[in-house]
């Protein structure tokens, strides 16, 4: 029961990313309706800008809606991601075709009608996600090419006004690491601070490789370094891959490696939940994107728990 051992721990959840074509499989929906093992749901792409703002001002819920309703019902918290990011966008907006003032008023507008419509249902959102490069450099993307880094401060605020009470967040891959990246989001923070800029949460997404994640005290102490500037941190979307094919003896590591990043979060006060992005290796997106590699979810293709699920619990 993850999500009661989270609890037990003083935690807000142990939760998992769904997407709502996934629901439509009952014996994985049964897993995903256990609330005694899942407390929170992250839709995996049904908020993104593309699924929700195809063309411009024309705003689209349905997807997003169903599961926010599933995701209700079983009285999930839920995570709104995400507000602003450089993928998964619609043509419309890449295209470049807006100057500075437009884009600032189609980012405050996406934003707005976004926070506005999932109120009182969203606990968190995900404001901004990848902002930054390795080296901690602002990545390029449309909306830092057009508006500069002020296109983060914009979002914050206007997700800030249309909902006071929602959490607001950052969220990035490899800050685990405590370099540079990591950093960069201490900065973010207390640079936001000073402007007036309202922001609660860092998420640490956590996409992580077998053999290759750091030890449970190196992680908490760089969880502990953001936590420091004032803020929650979480962990958003946890898997840890390997390179196929599946052995015993990597799937002993990989339940070392959750177990130390679970470890992490439950002895850091301030790390507040954990997610997985996805809960069964048979909807991964590991695969399709790293090549080669898979296997990265606490239960396999069958649904049967792995090592990796043991290592979870253990930590909680
Ligand atoms: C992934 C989804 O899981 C895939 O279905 C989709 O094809 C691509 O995006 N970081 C994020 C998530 O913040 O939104 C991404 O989700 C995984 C990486």
């Amino acid at each position: 029961p993850l999500n009661d051992l989270a609890k037990a721990d003083g935690k807000g959840y142990f939760g998992v990313a769904v997407d709502s074509n996934e629901l439509a499989n009952a014996t994985y929906k049964a897993l995903l309706d256990n609330t005694h093992v899942f407390g929170q749901m992250t839709p995996g792409n049904k908020m993104k800008w593309d699924s929700t703002e195809p063309s411009r001002g024309t705003f689209s819920y349905t997807a997003a809606d169903a599961q926010v309703v599933w995701a209700k019902g079983n009285g999930y918290q839920i995570r709104g991601h995400t507000l602003v990011w450089h993928s998964q966008l619609p043509s419309w907006v890449t295209s470049g075709a807006f100057d500075n003032a437009t884009l600032v008023s189609i980012v405050q507008n996406h934003v707005t009608n976004l926070v506005t419509h999932f109120k009182g249902n969203v606990t968190t959102w995900d404001v901004v996600n990848e902002i930054f490069n390795e080296d901690g450099t602002f990545r390029t993307s449309v909306f830092y090419t057009t508006i500069g880094e002020w296109y983060v401060d914009i979002a914050f605020r206007a997700a800030a006004a249309a909902d006071p009470n929602v959490g607001l967040a950052a969220n990035d891959y490899n800050i685990d690491y405590g370099g540079a990246k990591a950093t960069a989001y201490v900065t973010l923070v207390n640079t936001l601070k000073s402007r007036g800029v309202k922001i609660t949460q860092v998420g640490s997404q956590s996409h992580l490789i077998v053999g290759s994640v750091p030890s449970q005290s190196s992680l908490a102490a760089t969880f502990a370094k953001i936590i420091a500037t004032g803020v929650d941190l979480t962990i958003t979307e946890l898997d840890i891959r390997m390179t196929l094919p599946v052995t015993d003896a990597l799937l002993a590591q990989q339940k070392k490696d959750y177990n130390a990043v679970i470890g992490a979060c439950v002895q850091t006060t301030g790390c507040v939940g954990m997610t997985i992005w996805g809960a069964t290796d048979f909807y991964s997106w590991i695969p399709s994107v790293f090549s080669g590699q898979g296997a990265a979810l606490p239960w396999d293709e069958q649904l049967k728990p792995k090592p990796a699920f043991y290592g979870i619990a253990d930590a909680l």
